[in-house]
């Protein structure tokens, strides 16, 4: 018995909106934090689960599908096996190890090396056309890792990177200046980690210029101010990992950001780590955070922002740190 009658023997219609899969590697703090956001935010048709815990896995699974009836409908799977990521749209590395308290993210390089050697090369096999969006640390070296193992073409392979930062920065600037963050613009580039580049001289409010506008408000600063503020900028992680043991919370909305406009090609710009090669003065396979605009084919272009001659410093010297823990890779 149909639980309702049809009100009309016309075969309903194909859908013709195509649908959207995103894969989630690794369910744990980050990884739910991240799927969690992208079902609230309704980002996406499809959501699927993947890790090496199976009863951990289903319970993260059936947890979100309990949530059905506050949510959008979207189908959720989950499994050990990564041939359920067949197809996906997006495809989001979360799985890894992370920093102990005091512990810097480069030092995590060796715990997670052998594990994207055994997912990267699955997530590709089954889903050819993917974008792979890296997250586990230490990014920038593991979003070089992917790209390598994955033999995408360096549009499709992205690292979270400094997006995450830049909306501690702007929250910070807006907190200092009494603004809402989302009128700031400012970036943060380069390592996502303690050599991160903070682009004073490009920072706006509203439009205006930072720089001029605590001039125009007359509000006194120094450089240490600034130098505080990005400071508090690379010490927010070691700070909250020491207080909860982990970041969750911040990261799940900076990448569904990133979701978002990957499959919605919103053509935004956000602060991602990209092959940097070729721009900015940067000759070496390096991959690092700069503004990049994203769409539905991952990374369109790189932006052309004005770096002053410190800012451009900071910034091959901070190529050249991520550089020296890539060369200890074994592929
Ligand atoms: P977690 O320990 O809560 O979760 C890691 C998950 O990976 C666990 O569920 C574990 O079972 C799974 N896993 C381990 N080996 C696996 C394998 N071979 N295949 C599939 N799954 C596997 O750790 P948390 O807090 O979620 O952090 C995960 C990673 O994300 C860490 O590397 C952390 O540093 C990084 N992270 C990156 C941020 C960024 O801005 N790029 C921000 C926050 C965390
Ligand atoms: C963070 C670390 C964990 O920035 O990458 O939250």
């Amino acid at each position: 018995q149909a639980f309702f009658r049809p009100i009309t023997n016309a075969a309903p219609p194909s859908p013709t909106k195509r649908q959207t899969k995103i894969s989630v590697i690794g369910a744990g703090n980050v990884g739910m934090a991240i799927a969690q956001t992208i079902l609230t935010q309704d980002l996406t048709d499809e959501l699927v689960l993947v890790d090496n815990k199976a009863d951990k896995l289903r319970g993260e699974m059936l947890d979100l599908q309990h949530a059905a009836a506050f949510l959008p409908r979207t189908k959720i799977h989950a499994s050990v096996d990564y041939a359920v990521t067949a197809g996906s749209d997006l495809c989001i590395v979360t799985a890894g190890a992370r920093q102990n308290p005091g512990e810097s993210r480069l030092n995590l390089l060796q715990r997670n090396l052998a594990l994207f050697k055994s997912i990267v090369p699955p997530l590709a096999r089954y889903s050819p056309q993917t974008v792979l969006l890296i997250v586990s640390n230490p990014v920038d070296v593991l979003t070089y890792l992917a790209w390598k193992l994955s033999g995408f073409p360096s549009n499709r392979v992205i690292g979270s990177g400094t997006n995450l930062d830049s909306s501690r920065f702007r929250f910070l600037i807006a907190d200092h200046l009494d603004v809402n963050a989302q009128d700031v613009q400012a970036y943060i580039v380069g390592e996502h980690g303690d050599s991160s580049v903070a682009l004073w001289s490009s920072i706006s409010i509203g439009g205006v210029p930072v720089l001029s506008f605590l001039e125009k408000q007359q509000i006194a600063y120094e450089k240490e101010t600034l130098e505080i503020i990005h400071k508090a900028v690379i010490h927010s992680a070691y700070e909250v990992i020491s207080l909860k043991g982990y970041t969750s919370w911040a990261i799940g909305y900076s990448v569904a950001s990133l979701a978002r406009s990957i499959l919605r090609d919103q053509r935004k710009i956000h602060p991602v780590s990209v092959l940097a090669k070729g721009f900015y003065g940067i000759g070496d396979e390096v991959f690092l955070s700069l503004p990049a605009q994203l769409g539905r084919g991952g990374v369109l272009g790189v932006t052309n922002v004005h770096l002053n001659e410190e800012e451009s410093q900071r910034l091959r010297d901070s190529a050249k740190t991520i550089l020296e823990v890539q060369n200890q890779l074994v592929l």
